[in-house]
C-alpha cells in the first residue's frame, strides 16, 4: 500500500483476465498491428483514419499544434451530413435500415439511409429559409425521436452549429444556455413521454425562450399536446419542415469550421460550452466506433443507449455509427416502461449485436435481478459496451454472464464531452480484460498516469490521469472563454503542457489503467489519498449491495473518515440491520485493507444522480458532515436528498 503523500493508493488488485476468443480475434475490425502502425508515426496513422471519410477538398497538413489550441487536418473540407447520409446511398446502400426506432408507448419507424437524406434535407431546406445560415447556432431540446438526430445533421449540413440541450432540463438551464450560444432557432416539441405518460415540453420551452435571441421556435408534434402558440415566431415541423424540398446539395466546409456546442455542468460555476468542430471530430468518432466495438457495416445492428442530449448520444448515436453507415436501434424510453425487460425485449425484436449502456444503469439491472434479462433470447449479442463512471468488477462480471453470455468482449470506453470520442478501451479482438479496467489508451491515443509534480508514476501506482499529446477530436475550447478553457484544462500541468482531464487513475501490474473517480473526489484518511471508486468497487463486490457511494467526510482523529451509501440488492433490502452494515465493514476491510473500512453505512434506496446517471457526492457530502445540502439544481430526482438527509438523521453511526 502507498505511504502517505502518495498521489492515490493503490488499494484492490483484480487477478481475473478474459482473453477474446480465437474466433472474435480471428475476425475483428482491429489487429494488434494497430498500435504498433499508430507508435511509429502518429500523424501517418490519423492521416488514414480520415482516409474513413469522404473529403471535398483534401487536407494539406495533419496536424498544426499551437498549444492549446489543435487544427487537424489542415484545409480539407467536407460535409459532416454528406459524410453521415449521402455518401451510404450513393455507395448502393440506401435502403440499408439507419435507424430502427422504438418509441417508449411502443409504436416503431424504420428509417433507411435514403429516407434520411430526404428528411434532412428537407429539415436543411426548411432551415435555410428560416434564416438559419453557415456559424449561427441553433438550441435542441427534443424526446429521443429520430427528429433529434435529424435535426442535427440539418445544421451540420447548412454548416449551422447545434447546441443540443437534454430534455429533461429546466426552462432556467436551456434559457442559460441559450443566452450563452446566443441562438437564433429552438427546435423542439410538443411533450415528450416520460414513464407511460405524456408530460409537457412546449410550455417549459416557452418559458426558456422568453426575452433571448430565439427568432423562431420549430415544434415537433409527439404527444398530441395542446401547446401554447405565439403566432409568427412558433412553426409546426409538420407544417414547415415536411413541405419542404428533399433536395439539397451540400456544401464543404473547412475541416475545423464549428459542428457544435454542447454544455456540461462540470462541480462549479456555470456551464461550460465545449466546442467541437468538424473534419477530426468525425474522424476519430468514426474510427473509435470501428475498432472498439467491431461494428460491421450492413451486419452489426447497434444501440448506444445514451440519450442524445449528452456527449456519448452526440459521438455515438449520431456521428459515429452513420458515418460508419451503421444499422441503429435507437429508444425513446425508460428501461422499466411498461416492464423491467424492455431493453432485453429491444435487443431480442431488433437482433441487436451491439449494446452500449452505462454502468450506473448495469447496476440497477444487477437491482432488479438475473431473472429479468434471463427471459429474453440475448443470443444476437457480440459486444457489450460501457461508458459514463468506472465500473464496479461486480458489475462487469454481472454484465458478462447475464447480458453478454460469458461470450461477448466488454469495451470499458474511458472519454469525456472535452475528448469528443473514445481515448481509453480495449480493442475486443485484441486485448485480454479485466473486469474494472479500461484498460489502455487506443492506438493514435496518448495518456499518462503522473504524480503531483508532472512524473510519470510507475505500475502499481496512481496519480492524475493527464493527455500529452493532441488528439483529432479533441474540443477546440470553452464557447466564448478561452481564458477558462486554458485555467480549467491546461494549467495543472502548464509547464508540461499536459491535458489534465479531473480523473484519477492508476496502473496495476501489468500496466493496465483503472480509472478512480474525480480527484476532487478522493479522500484522505490518515494521510493515505483513497480514492471513492476502490472502496465503492470493494462495496458493490459483497452480494447484498447493487449500489454505492462513498465520500469523505471530516474526521478529528483520520482527518477524514469514510461514509458510504448503499442500496440493497432486491433480496437484501429487508435486512439492512446492524449485522449486515457490520459485515459490510468488514467486508471491505477484508478486500482493500483495514484503512478503506468505512466509518459509517447507511442504507438508501437511491442516491443522488445527475441526469446522465453520474453520483453526485458533493452532495453526500454535505449529508455526511451535517451540512445544508448545496445546489441540486442537476439532480435527476430532487427528492433523494431529502429522504437521505432524514434518514440521516435517524440512522446516525453504526
Ligand atoms: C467519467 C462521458 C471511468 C470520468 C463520455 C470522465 C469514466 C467523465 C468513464 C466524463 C469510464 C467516463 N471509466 N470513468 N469508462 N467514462 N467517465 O463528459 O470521470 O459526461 O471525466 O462524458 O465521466 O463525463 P462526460
Amino acid at each position: 500500500m502507498a505511504e502517505s503523500g502518495a498521489t492515490l493508493s493503490n488499494l484492490s488488485t483484480e487477478s481475473r483476465v478474459f482473453p477474446p476468443s480465437e474466433e472474435f480475434a480471428a475476425q475483428a475490425n482491429a489487429t494488434a498491428e494497430l498500435y504498433d502502425r499508430a507508435d511509429a508515426d502518429r500523424e501517418a496513422f490519423w492521416a488514414e483514419q480520415a482516409d474513413r471519410l469522404s473529403w471535398s477538398k483534401k487536407w494539406d497538413k495533419v496536424l498544426e499544434w499551437d498549444a492549446p489550441f489543435a487544427k487537424w487536418f489542415v484545409g480539407g473540407q467536407l460535409n459532416v451530413a454528406y459524410n453521415c447520409v449521402d455518401r451510404h446511398v450513393e455507395a448502393g446502400n440506401g435502403d440499408r435500415v439507419a435507424l430502427n426506432w422504438e418509441g417508449e408507448p411502443g409504436d416503431s419507424r424504420t428509417i433507411t439511409y435514403a429516407d434520411l437524406q430526404r428528411e434532412v434535407s428537407k429539415a436543411a431546406n426548411a432551415l435555410t429559409g428560416l434564416g438559419v445560415g453557415k456559424g449561427d447556432r441553433v438550441a435542441i431540446q427534443l424526446p429521443m425521436i429520430p427528429e433529434a438526430a435529424i435535426a442535427m445533421l440539418a445544421c451540420a449540413r447548412i454548416g449551422a452549429m447545434h447546441s443540443v440541450v437534454f430534455g429533461g432540463f429546466s426552462p432556467g438551464a436551456l434559457k442559460a444556455r441559450i443566452e450563452d450560444a446566443e441562438c437564433k432557432l429552438l427546435i423542439t416539441s410538443d411533450g415528450q413521454y416520460r414513464r407511460g405518460k405524456p408530460a409537457p415540453m412546449k410550455e417549459n420551452t416557452d418559458e426558456a425562450v422568453a426575452g433571448t435571441t430565439i427568432e423562431h421556435v420549430l415544434v415537433v408534434k409527439r404527444t398530441e399536446t395542446d401547446v401554447p402558440w405565439t403566432e409568427g415566431r412558433d412553426l409546426w415541423w409538420h407544417d414547415t419542415v415536411e413541405t419542404a424540398s428533399d433536395q439539397h446539395t451540400p456544401e464543404g466546409f473547412d475541416s475545423e469550421h464549428p459542428l457544435f456546442i454542447l454544455y456540461t455542468s462540470g462541480t462549479t460555476g456555470k456551464p461550460k460550452g465545449i466546442l467541437h468542430t468538424s473534419g477530426g471530430y468525425l474522424t476519430q468518432s468514426a474510427y473509435t466506433h470501428h475498432v472498439a466495438f467491431d461494428h460491421k457495416p450492413g451486419e452489426s445492428v447497434y444501440w448506444c443507449t445514451a440519450d442524445i442530449g449528452w456527449v456519448t448520444g452526440h459521438t455515438y448515436i449520431v456521428y459515429g455509427p452513420l458515418a460508419n453507415g451503421a444499422t441503429s436501434v435507437m429508444y425513446e424510453g425508460t428501461p422499466n416502461t411498461p416492464h423491467e425487460g424492455r431493453h432485453w425485449e429491444i435487443v431480442q425484436k431488433y437482433g441487436v449485436s451491439i449494446y452500449y449502456t452505462a454502468p450506473t444503469l448495469i447496476r440497477t439491472f444487477m437491482k432488479w435481478g438475473d431473472d429479468i434479462p434471463a427471459k429474453f433470447d440475448l443470443s444476437s449479442l457480440k459486444v457489450l459496451g460501457t461508458v459514463g463512471e468506472p465500473i464496479n468488477p461486480e458489475a462487469w462480471m454481472w454484465y458478462r454472464k447475464n447480458i453478454g453470455g460469458d461470450r461477448c468482449p466488454i469495451v470499458d470506453t474511458w472519454w469525456q464531452t472535452e475528448t469528443g470520442s473514445t481515448m481509453i478501451a480495449p480493442l475486443p479482438g485484441v486485448t485480454p480484460t479485466k473486469p474494472g479496467s479500461a484498460m489502455r489508451p487506443l492506438p493514435g491515443i496518448s495518456a499518462t498516469i503522473v504524480d503531483e509534480s508532472g512524473t510519470p508514476v510507475g505500475n502499481g501506482e496512481g496519480g492524475y490521469l493527464v493527455l500529452d499529446k493532441p488528439w483529432p477530436s479533441m474540443l477546440r475550447g470553452i464557447w466564448g472563454d478561452e481564458e477558462r478553457y486554458r485555467e480549467t484544462y491546461w494549467s495543472k500541468f502548464a509547464e508540461q503542457g499536459y491535458y489534465f482531464a479531473g480523473d484519477g487513475a492508476k496502473y496495476d501490474e501489468d500496466g493496465a489503467i483503472w480509472l478512480l473517480g474525480r480527484v476532487d473526489d478522493v479522500m484522505n484518511v490518515s494521510g493515505h489519498r483513497i480514492s471513492t471508486t476502490e472502496v465503492e468497487s470493494a462495496l458493490v463486490s459483497h452480494p447484498t449491495v447493487a449500489e454505492a457511494a462513498v465520500v469523505g467526510a471530516s474526521d478529528e482523529m483520520t482527518g477524514q473518515g469514510i461514509v458510504a451509501f448503499v442500496i440493497l440488492r432486491g433480496s437484501a433490502a429487508k435486512d439492512g440491520g446492524d449485522d449486515a452494515i457490520k459485515a459490510l465493514r468488514d467486508h471491505v476491510s477484508k478486500e482493500i485493507g483495514p484503512i478503506a473500512k468505512p466509518r459509517q453505512i447507511m442504507v438508501v434506496e437511491e442516491l443522488p444522480k445527475t441526469r446522465s446517471g453520474k453520483i453526485m457526492r458533493r452532495l453526500l457530502r454535505d449529508v455526511a458532515e451535517n451540512r445544508a445540502v448545496g445546489d441540486v439544481s442537476t439532480l435527476a430526482d430532487s427528492s433523494v436528498m431529502e429522504m437521505i438527509s432524514s434518514g440521516m438523521q435517524e440512522g446516525k453511526e453504526d
